[in-house]
């Protein structure tokens, strides 16, 4: 066995030189050769193809030189498994052609084998392992029930989701069957993922902060509670909610490894409301790296200084965005490591 990995050293709550650095989504977007690759396979077919897979996910790794991979694929990938059928549409995004109504539309969903349904998955994390070599721990993903019920519902981004919360608000009791529908799904698919080698899932909720403190609790999080419990104990588990620092005190003890924080929080208060209980991620306004790279250094160091070198995961708080200069997200990784 090889020295433990400093990311996993910071999610362990581990005493380290330096905090761990990986940027979330940072598997495609903004790379030149990812943009090439882009051009020439659509979308799902570069989540469904292994070795595309593979190839876009170690690309930050060689040309970036974060702490950290994260496997190239979709929090979306979890509908298409449930039977409905998920498009990514040149400049809109996801769209589903038919989305959920009713109690009917709830009733008639499946939960699949995940192991059939999303065999390309595992292929892919596998071929990764291999191609990674043990140069940086693997992560692996999904999205919280609650964003994945947000397209499900809406059938495509919005800036509300109006049409999710509704279904909510109107019809919980189908909302609630199809809350748990996906928490079934997404809790056996991130065991496998586990079994088949990746070292820490992180649980994106991008859409959590939509919801009031109260609706939070009862639409999303004890929906991330029960994908906690049944992951924690077989591997490290990062969970980000977008806009969720109110819910950050009950969150710190879900047993959560680490939570991830955007930057409409202070590390400070971020630290007050989990009471150092559990190791943070974060949460560099990911526009902020469109600024000059002296600023970017300057930020990042105050960054780490307000947030402590432990237990702490130098990130974005959320993911880049297509138009980063590369020098510019190097330059926020290397003032990570240089970090003294
Ligand atoms: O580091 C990585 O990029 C790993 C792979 C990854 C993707 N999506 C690839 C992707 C991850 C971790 C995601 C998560 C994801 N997907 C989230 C949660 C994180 C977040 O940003 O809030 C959400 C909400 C989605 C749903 C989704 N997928 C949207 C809204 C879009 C369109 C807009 C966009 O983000 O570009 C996608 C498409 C998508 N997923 C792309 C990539 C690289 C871009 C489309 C393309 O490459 O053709």
């Amino acid at each position: 066995m090889s020295e433990k990995h400093l990311f996993l050293r910071a999610l362990d709550g581990e005493t380290v030189e330096r905090p761990p650095v990986w940027m979330m989504r940072q598997a495609g977007r903004y790379l030149p050769d990812f943009m090439k690759l882009k051009a020439k396979y659509d979308f799902f077919t570069r989540c469904q193809t292994p070795e595309l897979a593979t190839e876009i996910t170690v690309m930050p790794i060689d040309q970036i030189g974060v702490d950290a991979a994260i496997l190239f694929s979709d929090i979306l990938v979890i509908p298409q498994a449930l039977g409905v059928n998920v498009e990514m549409k040149p400049n809109v995004g996801p769209w589903i052609e038919k989305p959920i109504k009713t109690m009917a539309d709830v009733a008639n969903i499946q939960v699949p084998d995940v192991e059939e349904a999303l065999d390309y998955v595992f292929e892919a994390i596998k071929m990764t392992k291999k191609e990674l070599n043990n140069r940086v721990p693997l992560i692996g993903f999904a999205g919280a029930p609650w964003t994945i019920l947000c397209y499900m519902v809406q059938g495509q981004g919005s800036k509300t989701f109006d049409k999710a919360k509704a279904f909510c608000f109107t019809q919980p009791k189908a909302a609630h069957l199809l809350l748990q529908k996906i928490t079934d799904t997404t809790i056996a698919y991130l065991k496998k993922k586990v079994e088949v080698g990746v070292d820490a899932v992180q649980i994106f909720d991008s859409w959590g902060g939509l919801l009031s403190p109260s609706d939070y609790q009862t639409f999303s999080f004890q929906y991330i509670q029960q994908i906690i419990n049944a992951l924690k104990e077989e591997t490290k588990v990062i969970t980000f909610g977008k806009g969720t620092w109110f819910a950050l005190d009950s969150m710190a003890d879900s047993g959560t490894h680490a939570l991830g924080v955007d930057w409409t929080v202070t590390p400070k208060l971020a630290r007050e409301l989990t009471k150092n209980k559990v190791t943070l991620q974060g949460n560099f306004d990911p526009v902020r790296l469109l600024s000059p790279i002296p600023d970017i250094q300057k930020m990042v160091k105050e960054m780490i200084d307000n947030f402590g070198k432990d237990r702490y995961v130098a990130n974005l708080g959320h993911g880049i965005l297509p138009n980063i200069p590369v020098d510019h997200a190097k330059a926020f990784v290397e003032a990570v490591k240089s970090y003294e």
